[in-house]
């Protein structure tokens, strides 16, 4: 059994907000936080957890409790599994009355190996010399924890002598078994990377051979502490970095984490050998990051990418791709002295969703009329299950990339409602010649960005984030900057039109306000004077004003 006050000192160092986080996506509100209720089915967020509190609470179906009780719902396990579980997720130590019927002792071993793999590469010149060779500094091989497992008679000794029992140590996924029922260990000659949950505990191991053996790499099997297809490499070390700076990197390899943190790229992580799929999603959406795919740009990398932006896509997040040219991947142009080029090339990222487009499209030979249509058949599908929104914006791009009109789609709305290619009313013609003069004159986007929220942009708010990004080589910006209907205006001409542009938008917002459903009367009341008393006659008398309902 577990000890009493065993329990109760782990639940002083858990925090209710960090242990649902890694399970839901919690958006702050007010003090407490929010979310969609795993528990029922539901469209608006009810659930609630406090932070203060240490308690969540759903007001739509009623459930609630502390983090142990959260655990025990959501994983179907006991209470004392879901006591060991928390404990292994904050690397917490449980003390037992009697019995180990736990997982303290696999996380002993798994411990213990680490500390001793880190020893091995001080004391083994070869393994050193090809992590030097690798390019890896001294520091990250410490800051990743990054060891040696020698040949399989002293890793098994190793265990011998530190007394760690054989069926744990099998448990932890450090040894296995083979056909004639002996154990072997997993990782021999290969230099180490401790893999840690996202909250910082040892879960696994993977091993890179220096003998080249035809498995290069070997991780740690599915065990109770280790599901890699949920954990992303890094993840523990990139965390701040992602909240901060709301952008998450993902790359295919260890080394490539590693480098790109050694760049100073530290929002960078991996996937383990595994495609991203959606059992990585709840850890990707802390945070709200937007996401970059940085693949290797072989066939493989392509592949990988492509499915990983339509999952990405489809989950709504915003991001974009790099693949990295010429057999290289970040690590090796990190290593060769390159740090600059990975940094442009991050900064450079096709969007998502025109990556999609544009691979759909190099798949088929488009001067064959067949083909053409196989590749309009699934670029309409794809753009079918976008919101109407995306749909419009990219619509013109896929049209551009196909080669066909954009009527032919047949989408609703797409004749009638604006999209470059097609009659555009006068807001429309305001706000894209407010854009294209932003290609023009980049350093005018400042000033927008204070004035201008992009909701204000309506179907035209993605187009903006792509000029705001300097993606002047995307297909609907090459668009724009070629369009003769529009033109880029002088500097007064152009503070006049946004100024313009901002009066109609908040005046439409002052006349639509009262039916938001998500404001209370006197929020609209408040809104809607302040709009009329303060906003409208400072935009009339060519003050910016700054955006703040
Ligand atoms: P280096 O050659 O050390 O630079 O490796 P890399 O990271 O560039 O390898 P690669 O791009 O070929 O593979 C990317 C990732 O896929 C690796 O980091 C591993 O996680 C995984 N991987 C590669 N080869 C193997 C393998 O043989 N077995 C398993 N299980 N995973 C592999
Ligand atoms: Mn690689």
């Amino acid at each position: 059994m577990i000890e009493k006050s065993s329990i109760e000192s782990l639940k002083t160092t858990l925090d209710i907000v960090d242990v649902i986080g890694s399970y839901i996506q919690l958006k702050k509100s007010g003090t407490n936080y929010k979310a969609n209720c795993p528990f029922h089915g539901e469209k608006t967020p009810s659930f609630v957890v406090s932070s203060t509190k240490q308690i969540y609470h759903c007001f739509g179906c009623g459930v609630g409790g502390d983090a142990i009780k959260f655990v025990m719902e959501i994983e179907k396990l006991s209470y004392p599994e879901a006591v060991e579980k928390l404990a292994s997720m904050t690397n917490f130590t449980l003390h037992y009355t009697q019995g180990n019927t736990d997982h303290s002792d696999t996380k002993r071993i798994l411990e213990q190996c680490q500390k001793w793999y880190i020893k091995n590469i001080d004391q083994n010149p070869t393994a050193m010399a090809y992590l030097i060779g690798r390019g890896i500094s001294h520091a990250s091989i410490e800051k990743f924890g990054i060891g040696f497992a020698p040949s399989g008679n002293v890793v098994m000794e190793f265990l011998r002598q530190s007394l760690l029992p054989l069926p744990q140590a099998l448990e932890s996924g450090v040894i296995a078994k083979n056909e004639r029922d002996e154990f072997y260990p997993r990782l021999v000659d290969r230099i180490t990377f401790p893999i840690y949950g996202s909250l910082g505990s040892l879960v696994g191991f993977g091993g890179r051979t220096i003998t080249n053996h035809p498995a290069k790499y070997i991780n740690s099997p599915q065990t109770k502490l280790f599901n890699k297809s949920r954990l992303l490499y890094g993840y523990h070390l990139a965390k701040e970095k992602i909240y901060k700076t709301k952008q998450i990197i993902i790359c295919e390899g260890y080394l490539d984490v590693v480098m790109l943190h050694q760049a100073g790229i530290t929002e960078a992580v991996a996937t383990m050998g595994t495609a991203l799929t959606t059992d990585h999603l709840p850890l990707l959406k802390k945070g709200e990051p937007r996401i970059v795919l940085a693949y290797d740009g072989d066939k493989a990398g392509v592949t990988a990418a492509l499915k990983a932006a339509q999952l990405l896509i489809a989950e709504g997040f915003d991001g974009g791709v790099v693949l990295f040219p010429d057999n290289m991947d970040p690590a090796d142009l990190i290593a060769s002295g390159e740090s600059q080029k990975v940094m442009r090339l991050l900064r450079e990222v096709k969007m998502l969703i025109p990556f999609v487009l544009e691979k759909q499209c190099d798949a088929y030979d488009l001067s064959n009329p067949r083909q053409k249509e196989i590749a309009f058949g699934e670029i309409k599908q794809f753009l079918s299950s976008l919101s109407p929104i995306m749909q419009e914006a990219y619509l013109p791009i896929a049209s551009t990339l196909l080669g066909v009109s954009v009527k032919i789609f047949g989408f609703r709305n797409s004749q009638t409602k604006p999209s470059i290619q097609s009659v555009t009313p006068k807001d429309d013609v305001l706000i894209l010649s407010l854009l294209k003069t932003l290609i023009e004159f980049p350093q005018r986007i400042d000033l927008v960005l204070d004035v201008l929220e992009s909701e204000i942009l309506g179907n035209y708010a993605e187009l903006f984030s792509t000029i705001v990004h300097g993606k002047t080589e995307e297909s609907n910006v090459i668009a724009l900057s070629m369009d003769e209907r529009y033109h880029a205006m002088e500097e007064t001409e152009f503070k006049e039109s946004l100024l313009r542009l901002l009066e109609v938008y908040y005046t439409q917002k002052s006349r639509t306000i009262h039916k938001d459903p998500n404001l209370s009367y006197a929020q609209k009341f408040h809104i809607k004077r302040k709009i009329q008393l303060d906003i409208l006659p400072r935009l009339k008398r060519g003050e910016f004003v700054k955006p703040e309902l």
